[in-house]
């Protein structure tokens, strides 16, 4: 493969301006927008709550104006196919007082836990009543109180609810062992240019003052730095020379010393990365939080071991079950052992077969799509949807570079 591609707006930082805007009356524009099947979940559940949308999908523009807000009762159907929805509760209950939502829906690494948000809304004053589809959470006489919350596990979404609940309750909120993605950063600085009053954003400890209202705004989504990191070992497992353009390379924090200490070539610029012909060795990685070596790259890494000269160890710390689709790398031809559902030892280098395979989430479904363009003979792959929940009209922007992909069926 050869050229360049251009990294889109990054997936987890637009899902969560779209929860934000919901704390205001005002219109909110958000600009450099990926349209991927994730963001169009949320834009169906924003609709939902009355939300007007405009959407100009040339432009990589949104418009939402949540002045028209109907009412609090998350629809099930659509929070079940998403299951980061659970992000936007903060902002409901902070501004109304009261949010009825079904429970959360997701891939296979996607059943996740909520406690740390119920234990959240709960110090800020909300009452819970759960039953076997949902939970109601209702603040006392209306309004919440700012809360002290130490997370006793570092949570993204969990920190970024949080600091959005706390910006409309009454009085000073404390989140510690927060995380420090830089999505939270971009989030918290538009919400301060809104007018609300947050320091901290970015380290472990976020302190955040109560404000009676937020205006609207305007948000420019940062490039996705998972999206940058996958193009990047795409580029690498292949051999090839690819420019990535429209990135932030900072934003990949432990990623690129990991990749050049495991023989990657890279020429990094500001806002691009080049790839180069690389001789790969194995070299063990850990997964951690920002600015550690990010979970949602675990995939495409493991798969760049098993091109790579010796044996080394991925180990998963954060979602169990992230390694399982280690075994349908396997069936192509890779030698990976499962020690427990966190730890895989790749034995490199091997060669790949083309196989039909079947994505489990977003990120083995995007490391399959490249163990395909290595692999001798011709690879399906299942289930893309989860790839599009993340990746817009993948197969378009690799056809540019070279590979010999296409889309079986239309969506
Ligand atoms: N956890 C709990 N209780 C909770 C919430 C989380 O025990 O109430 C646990 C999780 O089970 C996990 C750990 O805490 O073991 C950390 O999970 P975290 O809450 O940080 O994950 P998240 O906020 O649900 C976000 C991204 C993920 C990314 C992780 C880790 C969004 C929408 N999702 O998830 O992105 O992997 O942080 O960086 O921002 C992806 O894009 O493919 C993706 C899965």
């Amino acid at each position: 493969m050869k050229g360049e591609i251009e990294v889109n707006g990054a997936k987890n930082s637009a899902l969560k301006i779209l929860s934000a805007l919901v704390l205001s009356k005002e219109k909110c524009r958000i600009t450099n927008f990926p349209f991927i099947e994730d963001t169009r979940r949320m834009l169906e559940i924003l609709e939902d709550l009355g939300v007007r949308i405009f959407i100009d999908e040339k432009n990589k523009t949104v418009e939402a104006d949540p002045s028209s807000i109907s009412k609090t009762e998350l629809n099930e159907t659509l929070v079940k196919k998403l299951r980061s929805s659970m992000v936007i509760s903060g902002p409901i209950l902070s501004r109304f007082g009261k949010l009825r939502m079904p429970y959360p829906g997701g891939c296979v690494i996607g059943k996740r836990p909520i406690d740390m948000f119920l234990d959240g809304y709960q110090k800020f004053g909300a009452e819970i009543a759960w039953d076997e589809q949902g939970f109601t959470l209702t603040a006392k006489e209306g309004k919440l109180t700012g809360a002290h919350i130490f997370f006793p596990k570092v949570t993204v979404t969990g920190t970024e609810t949080m600091m959005m609940t706390a910006v409309l309750a009454e009085g000073k909120t404390v989140l510690e062992n927060a995380a420090m993605e830089p999505e939270i950063v971009e989030l918290a600085n538009y919400l301060m240019r809104c007018g609300a009053k947050i320091k901290g954003a970015g380290t472990s400890t976020i302190e955040i003052e109560g404000v009676d209202e937020i205006s609207g705004g305007e948000f420019y989504v940062i490039p996705d730095r998972i999206e940058t990191g996958t193009f990047v070992m795409m580029g690498l497992v292949t051999g090839s020379e690819i420019k990535i353009t429209n990135c932030i390379p900072k934003h990949l924090g432990a990623v690129l010393p990991i990749l050049e200490k495991s023989g990657a070539k890279l020429e990094v610029g500001e806002d691009y990365i080049i790839t180069k012909e690389s001789k790969l060795v194995a070299n063990s990685v850990t997964t951690h939080e920002y600015p550690g070596f990010a979970t949602d790259l675990q995939s495409p890494y493991t798969l760049l071991m098993t091109q790579a000269e010796g044996l080394s160890i991925i180990h998963e710390t954060i979602f169990e079950g992230r390694l399982f689709f280690t075994d349908q790398l396997n069936t192509m031809g890779a030698n990976i052992i499962m020690c427990d559902p966190h730890r895989v030892v790749v034995s490199g280098p091997t060669k790949l077969y083309g196989k039909r395979l079947t994505s489990p989430d977003l990120r083995a479904g995007i490391t399959m799509i490249l163990a395909g363009m290595i692999a001798e003979g011709k690879t399906v792959i299942d289930n893309i949807y989860q790839i599009d929940r993340g990746y817009e009209h993948i197969e378009k922007r690799l056809q540019a570079l070279g590979a010999d992909i296409k889309r079986v069926k239309e969506k």
